[in-house]
């Protein structure tokens, strides 16, 4: 199977193909073989919270099997000590760099295997992003479909590349964070979780499509959600679990539950779910471990409501990846120091500290890179960028300094996190604990040194946005303004303005400062009302970049790096251009009253845009360098097989392997174009290329182009360089809910070029039908 690449450069990462999923398999039903039914259910029922890993699967020492541990996931790894803090998904999804994105889930999976962990679990494909104000959204990549796709696939090559396994998650709607899981009245009545109700063609075209990719790339685990898919609890969906991810796609690994999303024993096992985590039923009964699982399961196999087929099926899914990747040689054992972090963050006192084994190796080097690299140059009137050794540079905002409560102290506010100090990753499982954290105003002060520049700084919103702030003297040659927008599981974000009284801080600061660069550090979407503000000259999304920002902020400013990001997400001119609210009800009484309805259906960020012609501020896959390019105007197309032999479904004698019929992935035709760097200095862009399916009466909701290609090209002045794409059956078919099937339209499909979404160079059209 080949992964879904799409392009020439590829990286070098393994495919689902390359490695020998059948002999994995063969190891893990000999190795079922040898169980009795008791061990079966322990193999299938997570152990509740003990030990050092947020997720345990118990030893069967008599087989000389140590057990499974399973950590977050998905930036770092999340309680532990000396571990790195890599830059976000979003961040870098903003890449839109394969290899960077390879190379971060390669260290990132180094690292869980260096703490003796099993499994990782990420990376995120749900949240999409549908709201942008979605509290997880940072955590996965972009509410494209296909570029999360392909972040998932280069993720997971990435992480499984380092010898652990992958657990791509939450399938699927978990698309909002407000009761995300049922809640509980105080007189005892069960309030269910929040119901995503997504139809067919929009599910498959863009819910499930980066999951696809997922399983294509051969990720071993799936989270289910905590919400309801079409009123059902995912981990209990057999429609989705067994109908469209091991059917469909088919999925060889196994489903895990999110941390008390099961709902049921026999039910959720007959739809599909291999393994409860953690494996009680709630918080509440995590010491008794009381599970749907466990001894329910020897008791449903033995009156039959299981049968022991899909028994034997659970593990033999859950032990495929784990010899697959050989896990069960020479895997370092669990890093004990963790179970003190874990302890530490739940209060709990221990007798002795034992010291943490350093995964971090040489990571920040990436980690720096990266940072960069998801920086997005949104603004940049008159070239103020990049700085031109300034000799009084003023810093403002709390995001500048370093935490004043310190690295590893936990987000006070839930929806507002600490008000002093800079944000490098958001919040809640996601999250992790630093060991470094370069602030910028660090950063920043280190590189005036080298040229006796003045950095004077003022680092409280309050102050800024008070009376009390009349002037600057003497006014800086550049002001650089950092703001923050906190974001963390459990929460939906509250605004799409950057936190902290952020507008009235640009404003002030832009009042007495003729150039004045604002710099985000946010969780994604934000709406900027001084972004046209005369005064602001240059506006720098750098998302959640890690824990090298502020390296990797000043390499940007003064040049060092070229900024290459580009949005993976659109910024509207007012919050009002999106209008998907998140379902937030009071008072609720009746246990189904939480019902989101995806009535939008495909239409979800710039595809919304596009629909009712909504100029953004910034479109998606807008991005500014410090060069120019152009396209040259030479798309080709070149047709692979005759058109005459082309039917509109896949064909149905091809194979189901991981990531659906094989024939989806046949390559269709390949455009070509030439990218020239027609300024002064070297640098990279994103070639994209957008596919517009003809609106005929089946295809009919269509939206007006969507992604389905881009290519990174790095060129130095007055290089040119050719990108190619090729786009496969699926790339240019749509989902038939009648017919069941992936159908390429009748009619003439166009293929544009450009740097954004709204910046096409050219379009062709190709008639396949
Ligand atoms: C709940 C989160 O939704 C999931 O992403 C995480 O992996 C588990 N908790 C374990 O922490």
């Amino acid at each position: 199977a080949q992964g879904n690449k799409g392009v020439s450069n590829a990286s070098p990462s393994s495919e689902t193909g390359s490695r020998d999923w059948q002999a994995a398999s063969q190891k893990a039903l000999a190795f079922v073989a040898q169980l009795n039914l008791t061990e079966k259910a322990s193999m299938v029922t997570g152990t509740s919270l003990s030990g050092a890993c947020v997720g345990n699967i118990a030893a069967i020492e008599r087989l000389g099997f140590s057990g499974i541990c399973v950590s977050d996931g998905p930036t770092a790894v999340n309680r532990y000590d000396l571990v790195s803090v890599f830059p976000a998904g979003i961040a870098a999804a903003a890449s839109w760099d394969r290899d960077l994105m390879y190379q971060r889930g390669l260290l990132l999976g180094a690292e869980f295997k260096a703490k003796g962990t099993h499994v990782g679990l990420g990376p995120v494909a749900g949240p999409l992003g549908r709201h942008p104000l979605g509290g997880r959204n940072w955590e996965g990549f972009s509410p494209d479909p296909y570029l999360t796709g392909i972040a998932m696939n280069f993720t997971i090559n990435g992480m499984q590349d380092a010898g652990v396994q992958s657990c791509s998650k939450h399938l699927i709607g978990n698309e909002q964070e407000t009761q995300r899981s049922n809640t509980v009245l105080p007189d005892g009545t069960n309030i269910e979780a929040i119901s995503s109700n997504i139809d067919d063609r929009t599910l498959h075209e863009l819910y499930l499509w980066p999951f696809a990719d997922a399983v294509k790339a051969g990720t071993t685990s799936v989270m289910c959600s905590y919400n309801r898919v079409n009123e059902t609890y995912s981990c209990e969906n057999s429609e989705l679990l067994t109908g469209l991810l091991k059917n469909e796609l088919g999925f060889e690994g196994y489903v895990m539950s999110d941390f008390f999303a099961t709902h049921s024993g026999v039910t959720s096992i007959n739809a599909g779910l291999d393994m409860d985590m953690p494996g009680s039923f709630d918080s509440s009964s995590v010491a008794t471990r009381a599970s749907y699982f466990g001894r329910n399961v020897t008791q449903a196999v033995t009156n039959g409501s299981v049968s022991m087929e899909r028994l034997d099926n659970m593990v033999q899914r859950i032990m495929t990846p784990y010899f697959l990747l050989g896990q069960d040689k020479d895997y370092p054992t669990v890093d004990p120091s963790a179970y003190f972090v874990l302890a530490t963050t739940y209060s709990i006192s221990l007798p002795n500290e034992v010291p943490a084994r350093d995964v971090r190796g040489n990571h920040s080097t990436l980690i720096h890179a990266l940072g960069a690299a998801g920086t997005v140059l949104l603004k940049n009137t008159n070239s103020t960028l990049p700085l031109r050794a300034p000799m009084n540079i003023g810093v403002f905002g709390n995001d500048a300094i370093d935490p004043t409560n310190g690295l590893t102290w936990p987000q006070s506010e839930p929806q507002t996190g600490f008000e002093f100090g800079t944000l490098d990753i958001g919040g809640g499982s996601g999250s992790a604990r630093h060991t470094t954290l370069v602030s910028p105003l660090q950063a920043i002060k280190a590189r005036a040194a080298l040229t006796g520049a003045r950095v004077q700084y003022l680092t409280s919103n309050a102050i800024i946005a008070s009376n009390e702030f009349t002037s600057i003297y003497p006014t800086p040659d550049v002001c650089l303004v950092f703001l923050k927008t906190f974001s963390q599981e459990g929460y939906d974000r509250l605004s799409f303005e950057a936190d902290w009284n952020s507008t009235l801080v640009v404003n002030n600061i832009a009042a007495r400062c003729i150039n004045t660069v604002v710099i985000t550090h946010s969780a994604g979407v934000n709406t900027m009302p001084w972004a046209t503000n005369p005064n602001v000259t240059a506006i720098l999304a750098a998302h959640y970049p890690g824990e090298e920002s502020g390296n990797s902020i000043v390499d940007i400013l003064w040049g060092d790096v070229n900024p290459s990001g580009k949005l993976p997400y659109t910024i509207p001119v007012k919050e009002a251009d999106y209008d998907i609210p998140i379902v937030n009800l009071t008072a609720v009484t009746d246990p189904n009253t939480w019902q989101a309805n995806f009535t939008e259906g495909l239409m979800i960020d710039y595809r919304h845009f596009d629909a009712l012609s909504i100029t953004p501020l910034y479109e998606f896959g807008h991005g500014l360098s410090y060069t120019t390019f152009s396209l040259s105007l030479s798309l080709t197309l070149t047709h692979l097989p005759s058109s005459n032999d082309l039917s509109p479904f896949p064909n149905p004698s091809s194979p189901i392997a991981p990531g659906g019929n094989v024939d989806l992935f046949t390559p269709l035709f390949t455009a070509s174009t030439t990218v020239s760097n027609t300024g002064s200095v070297a640098g990279a862009t994103v070639v994209q290329i957008y596919v517009s399916l003809p609106q005929n009466s089946t295809s009919a909701g269509t939206p007006v182009k969507v992604l389905r290609g881009f290519e990174k090209v790095f060129l130095q002045p007055g290089e040119a360089r050719e990108a190619k794409y090729q786009l496969t059956r699926r790339d240019v078919s749509f989902w038939d809910v009648v017919a069941q099937n992936w159908r390429i339209p009748e009619g003439d499909i166009g293929i544009s070029v450009g740097f954004s979404s709204r910046d096409l160079k050219q379009t062709k059209k190709i008639k396949l039908l």
